[in-house]
């Protein structure tokens, strides 16, 4: 008798935890992917490029990080230094500067972006993000507006 429902105490004690188990399997992960994590908004306010103002030639564009998120640097065929983040305002590709073109573009889906960073062509929705760009000296710093 004590066997019996020490047995079925055991049963119980299996088929709920292995349900629970199942349970949690399933819905854990759907979970996760209904709510996606928050984007990590970079805490960095200002970098200052590993660059000297006079090694950025006209009409070219660099790419550089500003805290975890991409920036691009860009110099125009007029000689003004611009800042934008890098990141494509349409499905977040990676921006690069066109010197053929003379402004951005963006690969993934044929996006263009003028030098004011205002979407002219292709998918992308908004603007790119503008940054200050002060060269002092021999450095450049970028900083976000405040
Ligand atoms: S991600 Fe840039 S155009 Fe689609």
């Amino acid at each position: 008798m004590n066997g019996k429902v020490s047995r079925r105490h055991f049963l119980d004690w299996f088929l709920n935890t292995t349900a629970g188990t199942f349970f949690l399997s399933v819905f854990y992960p759907v979970a996760r992917y209904l709510v996606p994590p928050k984007l990590e908004e970079s805490a960095a306010r200002t970098v200052t490029l590993p660059l000297k103002p006079q090694e950025v030639k006209p009409n070219s564009g660099q790419i550089f990080k500003f805290g975890s998120q991409p920036g691009i640097l860009v110099r125009t065929q007029e000689g003004d230094l611009r800042a934008f983040t890098a990141i494509c305002t349409h499905l977040a590709c990676t921006v690069q500067y066109r010197p053929d073109l003379g402004h951005i573009w963006c690969a993934c889906h044929n996006g263009h972006y003028d030098l004011t960073g205002k979407n002219i062509a292709g998918p992308p929705p908004r603007p790119l993000e503008p940054y200050t760009v002060n060269a002092r000296g021999d450095t450049i710093v970028v900083s976000k507006a405040a």
